[in-house]
């Protein structure tokens, strides 16, 4: 018998329509990034965020544990404010507390990721790193061994967690390519090439979202980025300064496609992060059809820019898009809402070079295929990617994709992985698939803690 709340299944039909506006969770990139340099960082400042998930949640009880807070105040409407004093001086940035922690990370790889690299400029005090079922299978070497080649004492079980780090300073400064284009392991670099004497450069093989480089320049800290190269300039420290971190637009997404699929839509989703390096989902989702608009506003508290998105549904239907090379990075976290998106456009599309998908949460091209063709969509597992079979007869007029078989409700087997309950939930919310059954609902709250609550107050028909 299943005891846990989070693991009784939780059924989803379809919605007569979607209207509303929404306040999504604090950026989660920019919130770990945030709650971990304000920890190294000279001085006090507060960082605030709206209701922060699990993954940010890791992050935060990671540098509490490590005694960065003076004062947690929770506000209405979820909101966070974390009072922060960091172990860091004015000339050398480092996190405090005073070694041999055991830090869970939880389900999150940034958490893992970007502490190693803090971890291994923390002189003379260790700590060892645990997470998760899912985060344990996740690869570590890809970070470890970088950061060995700047000197750091870095020790992986297996190329996996736990992970253990005996911090020393200074480290070596040095020229690396990276052969993944991944943002966590060019973000651990960066933190332990301020420990470093002279300048590091990093290169990256395609662009990925720069808020490390954007934050720490904000905080004071000699870096620059030119095309895909990070250069930091070592040893230095910088100087706190408060932040309010604004809506993930990973999480807006889940709405911009939902929005766009379904036949009775229009969704204003409010101060959502507007960073360039992460606005690939809504340029493929108007070359797709979509009709979305971005307002940019004042913007939050902090390096960030920030505005309103608005979607209604698509005029014409969505039409079938193929996706690859270098640009899948920008859209590694969307992809299984893509291809929600993509089942209910007309034709076949397409995504190739995204074999990174196999190491996230959960193998996210097996999990996609078997998932679509459990609610009778066709679809293939490719190596790197996947074909999909829209269901939108070509040159309709739009509305609703064709209903397909079965009919009886479908069971979806998330394996704990967020992105894709949440992108199964809403392939039935805009009536893709017949009803589901999302086997562990409470795995949103990982980066979306109140998605069924939206859900729920959308399809009801009340802003939210
Ligand atoms: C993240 C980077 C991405 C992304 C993850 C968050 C970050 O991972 O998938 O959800 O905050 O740096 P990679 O950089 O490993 O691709």
């Amino acid at each position: 018998m299943r005891l846990v709340e989070p693991f009784v299944a939780r059924r989803v039909g379809a919605a007569k329509r979607l209207h509303g506006e929404l306040r999504l969770p604090s950026d989660k990139s920019i919130a770990h990034r945030a709650l971990l340099f304000t920890a190294m960082a000279s001085g006090r400042a507060d960082v605030v965020l709206r209701s922060p998930g699990m993954d940010v949640r890791a992050t935060a009880a990671a540098v509490g544990q490590l005694g960065a807070f003076t004062e947690t105040r929770h506000e209405p409407g979820g909101t966070v404010r974390f009072g922060m004093a960091g172990g860091g001086s004015a000339t050398e940035a480092s996190l405090p507390g005073r070694g041999a922690e055991m830090l869970d990370c939880l389900n999150s790889g940034t958490t893992a990721r970007l502490l190693m690299g803090a971890l291994s400029a923390r002189d003379g005090r260790e700590a060892t790193l645990t997470g998760d079922g899912s985060l344990s299978r996740r690869p570590m070497e890809r970070v470890a061994v970088p950061l060995r080649e700047m000197g750091a004492d870095v020790e992986s079980t297996g190329g996996r967690l736990p992970v253990h780090v005996r911090g020393r300073r200074p480290l070596r400064a040095m020229a690396h390519r990276l052969p993944v284009a991944s943002a966590q392991v060019l973000g651990a670099i960066t933190l332990a090439a301020m420990a470093a004497e002279g300048r590091t450069t990093i290169e990256t093989p395609g662009p990925t979202r720069d808020h490390t480089e954007r934050m720490l320049a904000w905080l004071g800290v000699p870096i620059t980025r030119d095309g895909n190269v990070t250069t930091v300039d070592g040893p230095t420290g910088m100087a706190a300064r408060s932040i309010s971190v604004p809506g993930d637009l990973s999480s807006a997404a889940a709405w911009l496609v939902a929005g766009s699929v379904h036949p009775d839509a229009a969704l204003r989703l409010v101060d959502v992060s507007l960073n360039p390096s992460r606005m690939a989902i809504v340029d493929v989702l108007r070359d797709m059809g979509a009709d979305i608009e971005v307002e940019e506003g004042a913007g939050s508290e902090g390096p960030e820019p920030a505005g309103d998105l608005l979607v209604r549904s698509a005029p014409a239907g969505l039409r079938a898009v193929s996706l690859s090379g270098a640009g899948i990075a920008a859209l590694i976290d969307e992809l299984p809402l893509l291809a929600i998106a993509m089942a209910a456009a007309d034709g076949v599309s397409e995504v190739r070079d995204a074999a990174e998908l196999r190491v996230k949460e959960s193998d996210r091209i097996g999990r996609v295929v078997r998932n679509l063709r459990a609610i009778g969509i066709e679809a293939d597992e490719l190596p790197d990617g996947w074909r999909i079979q829209g269901t939108r007869a070509a040159g309709g007029l739009g509305g609703a994709p064709r209903r397909v078989r079965p009919t009886e409700p479908v069971e979806i087997q998330t394996g704990g992985d967020h992105r894709i309950a949440i992108a199964f939930a809403l392939a039935s919310a805009v009536g893709l698939a017949p009803e589901v059954e999302i086997d562990e609902p409470g795995c949103v709250d990982v980066s979306y803690p109140g998605f069924w609550a939206h859900l729920a107050t959308l399809t009801s028909g009340e802003a939210a």
